[in-house]
Order: structure tokens, then C-alpha cells, then sequence
């Protein structure tokens, strides 16, 4: 069982200790954050175990239109009136620190690393598995996997379009296949003999082993982890999942610009429909807002990020459901 990397807060040190605990491998979410904080928390989780994982995004950029930017930031004005926040003026476009996490995961190799949002280039893989790291890459269909192989990975994550928060496509631009994990994992164990670890709306035993019995070597599970006691995930994140006012998920570019699978909340009504893509001048457009919901309890306006397998996330420690999901 690995704990998968949840950018945002979610992922704590704690939780890839608790995985590891379990006798499996949790990961760091290299995502948003500076170099600086990612070095923190390796070197937290490495004082303990060298069973984890360190994810990058892969700098993919979906640039925003700036008359689309403008137009939706003028869409969102009522709300950051009444959540009392202002919005970014014009749309920031950044790489997420790609050198300096790249950099620094070269001078303090971590056990496994994993990328998402595009393919890692050739220099960046083999620099990594120079220094001693597995190098998985994040595809979301064949053909992805077949280019992955090509650039020399050593593994893929294979995830679907089931998963909680950010698909990993390449081509966030285009439609996103709705293929669930299982097909979906059958797909891949044809197309290329790499192995592979399988994610996307996994939450119960039989799912487990069933991706397994279908040729991933192991299950990927993020949104059963959301409520555990070592995530990270806001309180207000933590009690949508498990309150019957929320029933479903869908995907959405409305809180980031890129697709993501959240709980459906009055955000995504007003804005799924209409929203631009551009990542990450959205994300930074919508954060004001997010985290005046979030730190209100509020979750009307936050990406409640969720996968399909979320009414079977518990508040327990992650390990009892790790433990429980490996059929233990
Ligand atoms: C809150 C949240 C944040 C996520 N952040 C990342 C991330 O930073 N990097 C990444 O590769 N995947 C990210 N994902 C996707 C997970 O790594 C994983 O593919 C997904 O959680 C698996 O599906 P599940 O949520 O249905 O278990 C995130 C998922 C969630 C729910």
C-alpha cells in the first residue's frame, strides 16, 4: 500500500511515517511548496525510515488567456466580496521551484521519487536515478505509459480519472478519458512491461486486490487517507468528506485551471461550467478565496479534492487503514 503524495497540506511527515509504519511507503508532496520546506520534511521522515517517496509537478504550463483570466476574476468578484478577500490583479505563472527541488533531490537522493503533470525530461530522470532514486512517472493512459518507458523510467504510477485532486495528465488542455482503474490498469499491463503501482478511487480491500490480481504491484491510495489522524487536510476539508450534505464528486477546472476531481460544493455549481483552464494563474487567482472558506469551516468555497472512493474515508490512524486495505 503507498500513501500518496497530496500537495496542499495533506501529506505530512506523519503520514508517510505512519505508512511506512504499515510496511509500506508513503510520500512527500513536493508541490507548492518551497525547497527549503520539502528539505524540512525530508529530512524529518528520513531521521526515521528510508521507506518514502518525494512527487514533483513537472512543469507543464497551461498559460491562462489573459481576457479569460480577466473575465473569470471579474466572475469571482461577488464572492470575494462576501469572503472578504482580494484577488490577484493579473495572472502569475510560475514552474513551482523545478530547478531547486530537482537540485535538491540530487544532493539529498530520496529512496523513490515520482512525477506528475507531464513527462519528466531525460537529463532530470537520469540525474535522479544517478544518485540511487527509483524514478516513477505519473500517466493517466497508454500511450503516456509507452513515452514514460521510452525516457528510460523505472516505474510508472498509473492513475485514473477516479483519483481525489489533480489528474496527472500531459494534456490537461484535452477532454480527460473517464476509463476507471481496473480497465484502466489492464490497458497499461498491455501496452508496456514497466511495473507500475495503480491509483485512482481505491478504498476498499477488494479493489486492492483486485488492481493487483490485473498487474499493478501495488495499490496507490490518497482520499481513504484524507481523514486519518496524521493528514494534514483542513478541518474544514476533513468534515465535508465525511457529512451527507455532500454526495458526489466531479471534475473541475473552476479552483485551479487544471482538471481535478472534488466534492461537488457551490463553487464548483457556479463555476465548473465556465471556467478557463490555466494552471497556475487559477490556483493563485482562487487561493484568497479557498482559504478564507477553509479557515471559516466553510466549504462552499474550497476544493474539497475527492476521490470516487471518498464516503470510505475514516477517522482513524492511517496504519489500522492501510493495514485494513492490504487485507490484513
Ligand atoms: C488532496 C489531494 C492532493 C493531491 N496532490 C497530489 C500531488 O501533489 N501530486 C500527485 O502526484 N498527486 C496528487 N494527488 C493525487 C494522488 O497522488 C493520487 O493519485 C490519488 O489520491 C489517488 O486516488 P484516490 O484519491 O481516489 O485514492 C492528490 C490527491 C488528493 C486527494
Amino acid at each position: 500500500m503507498i500513501a500518496a503524495p497530496m500537495a496542499g497540506g495533506p501529506s505530512t511527515p506523519e503520514l508517510v511515517l505512519a505508512a511506512a509504519s504499515a510496511g509500506g511507503i508513503g510520500f512527500l508532496a513536493g508541490g507548492y511548496k518551497t525547497a527549503e520546506q520539502l528539505v524540512e520534511q525530508i529530512a524529518h521522515v528520513r531521521a526515521e525510515t528510508n521507506r518514502f517517496g518525494v512527487n514533483l509537478f513537472v512543469p507543464n504550463p497551461v498559460p491562462v488567456d489573459p481576457s479569460e483570466y480577466q473575465s473569470y476574476r471579474s466572475a469571482l468578484q461577488s464572492w470575494a466580496e462576501q469572503y472578504g478577500v482580494e484577488l490577484p490583479e493579473g495572472p502569475r505563472e510560475d514552474d513551482d521551484a523545478w530547478h531547486d527541488k530537482l537540485q535538491l533531490l540530487v544532493e539529498n537522493p530520496a529512496p523513490v521519487v515520482s512525477f506528475t503533470f507531464g513527462l519528466a525530461d531525460q537529463k532530470a530522470i537520469t540525474s535522479l536515478q544517478h544518485v540511487g532514486s527509483t524514478v516513477l512517472q505519473t500517466v493517466t493512459n497508454a500511450e503516456e505509459a509507452q513515452q514514460a518507458e521510452a525516457a528510460g523510467v523505472d516505474g510508472l504510477i498509473v492513475q485514473s480519472s477516479q483519483a481525489g485532486g489533480h489528474s496527472g495528465t500531459w494534456t490537461p488542455q484535452l477532454p480527460l478519458k473517464d476509463t476507471t482503474t481496473l480497465p484502466l490498469v489492464r490497458q497499461i499491463r498491455a501496452a508496456t512491461p514497466l511495473p507500475f503501482w495503480a491509483a485512482g478511487g481505491i478504498a476498499t480491500a477488494a479493489i486492492v486486490q483486485d488492481v493487483l490480481s490485473a498487474g499493478a504491484e501495488a495499490a496507490v491510495v490518497g482520499t481513504v487517507l484524507l481523514r486519518s489522524q496524521e493528514s494534514g487536510a483542513s478541518a474544514t476539508h476533513q468534515s465535508a468528506l465525511a457529512s451527507s450534505s455532500f454526495s458526489e464528486t466531479l471534475m473541475t477546472t473552476a479552483f485551479s485551471g487544471r482538471p481535478a476531481r472534488a466534492l461537488r460544493n457551490a463553487f464548483t455549481e457556479e463555476f465548473t461550467a465556465s471556467a478557463p483552464l490555466g494552471f497556475p494563474a487559477l490556483h493563485y487567482l482562487t487561493g484568497p478565496l479557498r482559504k478564507a472558506s477553509a479557515a471559516g469551516g466553510d466549504p462552499h468555497a474550497v476544493n474539497l479534492w475527492a476521490g470516487t472512493g471518498y464516503p470510505e474515508a475514516t477517522a482513524e490512524p492511517a496504519a489500522a487503514i492501510l493495514r485494513r486495505l492490504a487485507g490484513e
